[in-house]
């Protein structure tokens, strides 16, 4: 959601940071803008794609060797080349590109224009630089912090002054932002993928710093007060490639696909020969006995990872586990103490809704616990503990290899927890952990169907609704299944408790329709079944996701990827795979731009 970039070195800074405004992309935006400085700054700005931006600076690009660049994601103004950043002060010297939302600018703008402001666009954003000029007496550092002192909200923002040419500010409240440094060179960004092709020395914001970025240094200090801040870099050893397509056709197979490393990479250490160690969560014998309940909380799939365990966890826990979406759980007053356990999941670990879910949590008294996969996030930064779900850079927007890290790793805390409070005998969390460490090739297994998936997919693609459903953690899978499809192909898709069917939605069953069924859950097998003659019984075709030999069922299903046996509380890892290889063709077939879908992004780091 919106990515800065910013440049500052010896080379031409605009092929820099348009470059990496590229790398950005993943993160969704509909305009975007540059500016150099070159003695004066110069704003080169469009809606749209990326590519117009650089239509227009094919013909006349401004030169210099240091620039800030900005992909926005429309919150306040339509998404127009006037509402893109970055933005001026009247005298086109002060420039600001900025991420997250200015909660109090309609005061501050209507304070400006008194002093006879006039304003360029309808943005939030506007306002900063014309504050920061408004507080400008030769020193951009003290401006800014001026300025800043008088805003409420989130940011991550960049800020370049025509008279201070060799600088380039940043700071960060609630919002990520990164800074990458290299001999004689720095660069700055949202997200760490746009640094690696530069330099792997990696300095990460946190909430309440100034950057000062000169060229191959920066000195950090703290807005409020002004007070140097020591901070080391740290070494990124992400490869550049893995942050690229590495030959797939869509950034979103090629998280598919690895999903067999990703899983290895989840258990690795985690589950060995010796049992499960899980001490990096900090979460210890005593802090275990303590719990009396736990809250899973998350956004979109990060919540669906929670639907998938919390059955288990509470059957072997023996205290309620509740799943809650954040942006529910942050504003109900839920029941939360110091015996409360909250479980914090995401990929980005910068979701608005689910770091206000943590902050209330945690005043609450609760022992908050992230599983998190950007290292250095926000969330893994305030929980008490952290658990990295280790998935590696996730670039396309909907989450596939993030996912299934996060149901093997939920998977290892439920059993960290358990075997803290005595809860699971050594014989169960043995069978459990022996299956965990077959996923990886039971995964591989499946991603050979691709083609038989494909292949159904060709047919399905003239459909235009489907109903996913399923009983038990399948009904979670199920859940997820549809957010997959619905979110890259645009079809009507929705998730259904099979059982519910004839309580409404059967009314909207016809041959147009297309039921999904998830059907790896033995024990309720055949009450999926009946449920499944009453869809066939109204002339809808359904494509199963089924376990080998699995009889009727098999008979009932037009199309049928089978998944390998496993334990049951794990088979969602399996399930999911052909579900969003399906998504995937589905939306390929149907020619929708699936690595960045419309209107979404992928880091919400606004409510
Ligand atoms: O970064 P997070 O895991 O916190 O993101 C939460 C959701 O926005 C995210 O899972 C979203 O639902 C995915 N795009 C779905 O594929």
């Amino acid at each position: 959601m919106c990515g800065i970039a910013g440049y500052i070195g010896s080379r031409e800074a605009v092929p820099i940071v348009m470059d990496q405004l590229k790398r950005l992309e993943y993160r969704g935006y509909d305009s975007a803008g540059v500016a150099a400085l070159d003695g004066d700054v110069t704003i080169v700005k469009s809606e749209g794609k990326l590519r117009s931006l650089q239509d227009l600076l094919s013909v006349d690009s401004p030169s210099g060797s240091v620039a800030i660049a900005h992909t926005r994601w429309a919150t306040h103004g339509g998404p127009t080349t006037r509402n893109a950043h970055p933005h001026a002060d009247q005298l086109g010297r002060i420039v600001v590109a900025h991420n997250g939302i200015i909660e109090n600018y309609a005061d501050l703008r209507r304070s400006l224009m008194d002093d006879g402001c006039t304003f360029a666009s309808e943005t939030d954003t506007e306002v900063l630089p014309h504050l920061i000029r408004r507080h400008y007496q030769g020193c951009i550092v003290t401006a800014l912090r001026e300025a800043l002192r008088r805003v409420r909200g989130s940011y991550a923002l960049t800020v370049v002054c025509a008279d201070e040419p060799d600088l380039i500010l940043a700071a960060r409240h609630d919002s990520p932002l990164v800074i990458g440094l290299a001999e004689g060179e720095s660069f700055l960004a949202s997200d760490i993928p746009a640094l690696l092709p530069y330099t792997r020395s990696v300095l990460i914001l946190e909430d309440g710093d100034l950057a000062l970025i000169r060229r191959g240094s920066v000195s950090l200090i703290r807005t409020a007060d002004g007070s140097p801040i020591h901070r080391d870099p740290v070494q990124v050893d992400w490869d550049a490639t893995s942050a690229e397509k590495g030959g797939f056709e869509h950034f979103m197979l090629k998280d598919i696909f690895e999903q067999p490393e990703t899983l290895r990479t989840a258990l690795r250490g985690r589950w060995t020969d010796a049992g499960l160690n899980l001490t990096e969560t900090g979460l210890a014998a005593a802090a275990a006995a303590a719990i009396r309940r736990i809250y899973l909380v998350g956004c979109g799939t990060a919540y669906h990872a929670g639907l998938v365990v919390a059955s288990t966890w509470e059957r072997r826990l023996r205290v309620p586990v509740t799943v809650e979406v954040a942006s529910e759980f942050r504003y109900r007053e839920p029941a939360i103490d110091d015996t409360t356990l909250v479980v914090l999941i995401s990929q980005s670990g910068e979701t608005a809704d689910t770091l206000a879910a943590l902050r209330l949590a945690s005043a609450a008294g609760a022992r908050t616990q992230a599983v998190v996969n950007v290292v250095g996030s926000t969330l893994s930064r305030e929980a008490d503990g952290v658990l990295y779900t280790q998935a590696g850079p996730e670039i396309c927007v909907a989450s596939t290899k993030a996912y299934t890290a996060q149901v093997a790793s939920l998977s290892l805390l439920g059993l960290w927890l358990a075997e803290l409070r005595g809860q699971i005998g050594d014989a169960e969390l043995h069978r459990i952990g022996d299956a965990l460490q077959v996923l990886p090739s039971q995964v591989a297994e499946l991603l050979q169907q691709a083609p038989a998936i494909e292949a159904a997919a060709a047919e399905l693609e003239r459909f235009h609704d489907f109903f996913f459903v399923g009983r038990g953690l399948d009904y979670a899978v199920a859940q997820e299944g549809a957010l997959k499809l619905k979110e890259i192909s645009y079809r009507h898709s929705e998730a259904l408790a099979a059982g519910e069917m004839k309580h409404g939605t059967l009314a909207l069953v016809t041959p147009e329709v297309v039921a999904i069924a998830v059907a790896t859950q033995e024990a309720l097998r055949e009450k999926l079944q009946s449920n499944i003659r009453e869809v066939t019984a109204r002339g809808a075709q359904i494509f199963g996701v089924v376990p080998p030999d699995c009889g009727e069922l098999a008979e009932l299903c037009r199309w049928r990827i089978e998944v390998p046996r496993t334990e049951p509380e794990l088979a969602p890892v399996l399930a999911i795979v052909p579900l969003q290889l399906l998504a995937y063709y589905v939306a390929r077939i149907a020619g929708c731009e699936i690595d960045q879908p419309r209107n979404l992004a992928k880091s919400v780091t606004v409510e």
